[in-house]
C-alpha cells in the first residue's frame, strides 16, 4: 500500500473505459448501426445546426431539444416510444410521424440513420 492513490485512480480509469466499451458495444447490438460513423454522420446532415449532442464537436444549438440521455427516455418526440426503430424511423421520417414537426425530412439513408441511433444511444 505505498501508493493508495495511484491504485484507485487507476481503477477509476479502467472502470470508466470498460463502462464505455460495454455501452458501445449495447448500442451496437440494440441497432446493428455503427455510433462512430453515426457521431460523423450527425454532423455532415446538420443535425447539429439544431440540437446539441454530447460529444459531437461544435454543437451548441439549443433551437430544438438537446439530444442528451436518449437512451433513458420513453418516449422520443414527446409521441413515440424509445425503441432503436422508432428512433430510426423518427430520424429519417420526422413529418411522416408528425407533420407539424419543426425537424426536416433530410433523405436520411437506412444505415446513415442507424448508425445516428447507435451513437445516441452512447451519448449522455
Ligand atoms: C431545423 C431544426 C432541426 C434539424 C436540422 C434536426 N432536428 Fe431533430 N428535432 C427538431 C425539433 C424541433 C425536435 C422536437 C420535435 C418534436 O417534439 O416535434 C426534434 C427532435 C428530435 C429528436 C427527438 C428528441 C427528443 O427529445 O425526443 C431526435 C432524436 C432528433 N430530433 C434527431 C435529429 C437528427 C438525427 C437530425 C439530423 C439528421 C435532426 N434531428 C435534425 C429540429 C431539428
Amino acid at each position: 500500500m505505498k501508493h493508495p492513490i495511484t491504485k484507485c485512480g487507476l481503477i477509476a480509469v479502467l472502470t470508466l473505459s470498460a463502462c464505455s466499451d460495454k455501452a458501445s458495444k449495447q448500442s451496437r447490438l440494440l441497432t446493428n448501426g455503427n455510433p462512430d460513423r453515426g457521431k460523423t454522420a450527425l454532423t455532415s446532415y446538420g443535425c447539429v445546426a439544431c440540437h446539441t449532442i454530447p460529444g459531437v464537436y461544435g454543437s451548441n444549438s439549443l433551437t430544438a431539444p438537446p439530444l442528451i440521455g436518449i437512451s433513458q427516455r420513453s418516449y422520443l418526440a414527446g409521441m413515440l416510444e424509445n425503441t432503436p426503430d422508432n428512433l430510426r424511423s423518427w430520424i429519417q421520417h420526422p413529418r411522416k410521424v408528425n407533420p407539424h414537426t419543426a425537424m426536416p425530412e433530410q433523405g436520411v439513408t437506412d444505415q446513415d440513420a442507424l448508425d445516428m441511433a447507435a451513437y445516441l444511444y452512447t451519448a449522455r
